[in-house]
């Protein structure tokens, strides 16, 4: 059956393949998911999410580091380096894979250190994923972009949709030309790519990894510590923002969206919140009286100016019911009652 599905599609037109009695996805009985950069501040808590989804067993979480917490003989955790095509071939033919969850990425703030490097992992990666989908029939793949595509010329309040990208940082680049390349693959050859411009996101239970909102988890950790935080933000510096359970639930309801309702296949914008470094303050203040903030803008304030301040995520809304959960009052009570278990566990910075 899966031998006549390839030999039909290799001869169809675009159109027919479309039809989604033809996508391998229908040919499976069961999907089976492999997830690039599983151990990373998003990864960590869609894997858990995609395990409970899937069944554990359907669920191929690979990185290239091992996490603390799990042993070197726990083969729930595969080493993959989304650079190597071969290996990534290999994964997806060895454990059948039916959809693709691609996390691998160089963040904002870290991008700028090696912009040469965060080119390379952001586009080639992003790359060998989609040729690899279109290669093996992969019914569907997840990469996220991120509000880091807009630039100085993009309207800041609310940014829509379509509008000017002419990003200020390699980070940014990346990601505008990675929308590109999904909406092509897309066109091109039927392979289902879907993704979201997050914002930044906040989480409890890891750490984020160099991008220009770490502030709003940092923030949490030094205040359960009862220490004095320096933001390398101005006081006003307004940001949109997403509570890590929303951004998780997003994904998950993006891709169970039927393909013919996604209009928009570059990335969609998708809001949750929009706080400054000071309204996030004084929302830790009102729950930990003594908390104390002093302001210290530095390189990272003029990536934050490049970026809007609100999104118009009404796309996402229309196509497949987007709805935020999260505020700044709910997000502030979450962060510090999952804190106060999660935080022993976590690397001290
Ligand atoms: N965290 C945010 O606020 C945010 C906002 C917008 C978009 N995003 C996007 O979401 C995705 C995940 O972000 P994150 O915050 O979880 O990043 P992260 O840096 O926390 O995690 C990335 C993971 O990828 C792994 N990795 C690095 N190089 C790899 C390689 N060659 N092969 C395989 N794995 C590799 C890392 O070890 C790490 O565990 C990225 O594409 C990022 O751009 C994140």
């Amino acid at each position: 059956m899966i031998h006549l599905y390839f030999v039909l599609r290799g001869r169809c037109s675009n159109t027919f393949n479309n039809c989604l009695f033809f996508r391998a996805q229908s040919l499976r009985m069961t999907d089976r998911i492999l997830i690039i950069g599983a151990y990373g501040q998003i990864g960590t808590e869609l894997t858990l999410a995609l395990k409970r989804k899937y069944g554990p067993a359907n669920v191929i979480a690979t990185d290239i580091r091992v996490p603390d917490h799990l042993s070197d003989e726990d083969d729930s955790c595969l080493y993959l380096d989304v650079l190597n095509r071969r290996a990534l071939d290999l994964a997806v033919h060895k454990y059948q894979i039916t959809q693709i969850y691609l996390l691998a990425a160089i963040l904002s703030v870290s991008g700028e250190q090696h912009p040469l490097k965060t080119w390379e992992l952001n586009m080639q990666g992003l790359l060998n994923v989609l040729e690899t989908a279109r290669e093996h029939f992969i019914a569907k793949v997840f990469w996220p972009s991120s509000i880091a595509v807009f630039g100085h010329h993009a309207p800041k309040k609310p940014c829509p949709q379509h509008t000017v990208l002419q990003p200020s940082t390699v980070y940014g680049i990346s990601k505008a030309a990675g929308e590109d390349w999904c909406q092509y693959y897309f066109n091109k050859f039927d392979v289902d790519v879907r993704s979201l411009r997050f914002p930044g996101l906040i989480s409890a239970t890891s750490l984020p990894g160099g991008g220009t909102t770490d502030y709003a988890v940092d923030i949490f950790h030094h205040a359960l510590r009862n220490e004095r935080y320096t933001c390398y933000l101005k006081a006003s510096a307004t940001l949109p923002m997403m509570y890590m359970a929303d951004a998780v639930r997003a994904v998950l309801e993006l891709m169970d969206t039927p393909a013919e309702r996604i209009t928009v296949r570059t990335s969609y914008n998708i809001s949750g919140m929009s706080f400054t470094p000071a309204q996030l303050a004084a929302a830790i203040k009102k729950r930990i009286p003594g908390f104390k903030i002093a302001y210290q803008p530095d390189g990272r304030q003029s990536i934050a100016e490049s970026w809007p301040t609100s999104i118009d995520d009404r796309f996402s809304r229309k196509d497949w019911g987007w709805s935020p959960a999260y505020d700044l009052e709910s997000m502030t009570d979450q962060m510090l009652q999952e804190l106060a278990h999660t935080m022993p566990t976590l690397p001290v910075r």
